[in-house]
């Protein structure tokens, strides 16, 4: 596979427009795309728009406009080859005159697959699968869990105390992290297209779940708010229920049911927010697809620790993470983990829930 240096330039500038737009373009996939002139300067770029509207590349291409012709499309995901609500992308690069075609995620469904094919048989050269980890890991990881797993991708995040504390013992948990940490929730929650905690956090916590800006109003979209709440325990007054967003009121009896309930509706990224009852019942279900725990300088020792039972006795079975990041925030550490799932034990068990 011979990819240029301004190709794979293009290609990490597409990751970025695609993640850019993570959280508006729910059930299509959020990709990137820049389209390279002939000379290899970049001559347009495009994001997936929110569902109905153009795919990445037919945006990128209007950008690029005449300059499109003989140059190189640089894509996230497969062109489709398809006509859903938009026509095929394939059609789209084929009529704009492109010449060569660099895409890092082969297309997985059978629905929109063929663009390759059908790009090659119009005379353009196809590579495939260029960076395809990034792309898989970045912001079509939310996607690609939906067509694998038909459901969506869960990041479940939670701010503790150097000791794992998330609120001390009389209950009080308002601020743990930072103003620069929580400004990063914030950002995080606007990715998403649902946010889930369990009636344990609404009862006692009470808190808004909307995406606010540094003023604290609430700003841009707003995911949908869902509170996990199998006996009916959240009161009318609770300020998840107040309507600066909507709001499911769950009764799902578990996390798989949960998230096929918000797969339905088109969610494919979820912010699961806690509490640790909660957050125990998804990571024993092996629904946790990522972990972002914002830890604090600081000891409580006493108060809920992070997650509750396990169910784990030996060390032997002990969940185990990789750490993909790890960003100093104001005072605070932001820790982005993934479970690694190909070791024994119960990470690679559905025990369900
Ligand atoms: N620092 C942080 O990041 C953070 C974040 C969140 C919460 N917290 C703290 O956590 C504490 C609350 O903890 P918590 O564990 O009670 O909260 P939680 O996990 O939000 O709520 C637990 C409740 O969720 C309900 N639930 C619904 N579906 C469930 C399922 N599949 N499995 C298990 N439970 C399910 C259960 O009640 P029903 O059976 O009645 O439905 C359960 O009692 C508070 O002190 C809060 O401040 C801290």
């Amino acid at each position: 596979m011979t990819v240029t240096s301004a190709e794979r330039s293009a290609m990490l500038r597409a990751r970025e427009l695609g993640a850019a737009v993570l959280g508006t373009t729910s059930p299509n996939p959020a990709v990137g795309a820049v389209v390279l002139a002939a000379d290899g300067s970049v001559a347009g770029e495009g994001a997936t728009q929110p569902p109905g509207g153009p795919h990445a590349e037919v945006q990128a291409l209007a950008a690029a406009g005449e300059r499109a012709r003989g140059g190189t499309a640089v894509v996230t995901l497969e062109p489709c080859a398809h006509t859903g609500r938009t026509g095929p992308c394939a059609d789209a690069l084929i009529a704009a005159g492109v010449a060569r075609v660099v895409v890092a995620v082969p297309e997985p469904t059978e629905l929109a697959v063929g663009g390759a094919d059908r790009l090659r048989a119009a005379g353009i050269e196809v590579e495939l699968g260029v960076e395809q980890d990034e792309a898989e890991l970045g912001a079509l990881g939310p996607w690609l869990t939906g067509v694998r797993e038909q459901r969506p991708q869960v990041i479940w995040k939670v701010a503790a105390t150097l000791d794992g504390r998330v609120a001390a013992a009389d209950g009080s948990s308002r601020w743990i992290t930072g103003e620069q940490t929580r400004a990063a929730v914030h950002r995080l929650r606007a990715t998403c297209d649902a946010v889930v905690v369990g009636s344990g956090t609404a009862v006692t916590d009470d808190p808004q779940l909307t995406v606010r800006d540094a003023d604290g109003r609430n700003a841009g979209r707003q995911p949908l708010r869902v509170v996990v709440d199998r006996r009916g325990r959240v009161p009318e007054t609770a300020r998840v229920l107040d309507d600066a967003a909507p709001t499911l009121v769950s009764r799902a009896a578990g996390p798989a049911e949960l998230l096929a309930e918000l797969y339905e509706r088109d969610v494919r990224r979820v912010l699961l927010e806690g509490g640790p009852t909660l957050a125990a019942a998804f990571l024993r279900a092996g629904l946790v697809d990522e972990v972002a725990v914002h830890l604090a300088p600081k000891l409580l020792g006493a108060g809920p620790s992070l997650v509750g039972d396990l169910g784990i006795t030996a060390i032997a079975d002990a969940l185990q993470f990789e750490t993909v990041e790890i960003l100093p925030s104001g005072g605070d550490v932001q820790l982005r983990l993934r479970p690694t799932r190909h070791t024994g034990g119960r990470q690679s068990v559905r025990e369900g829930s």
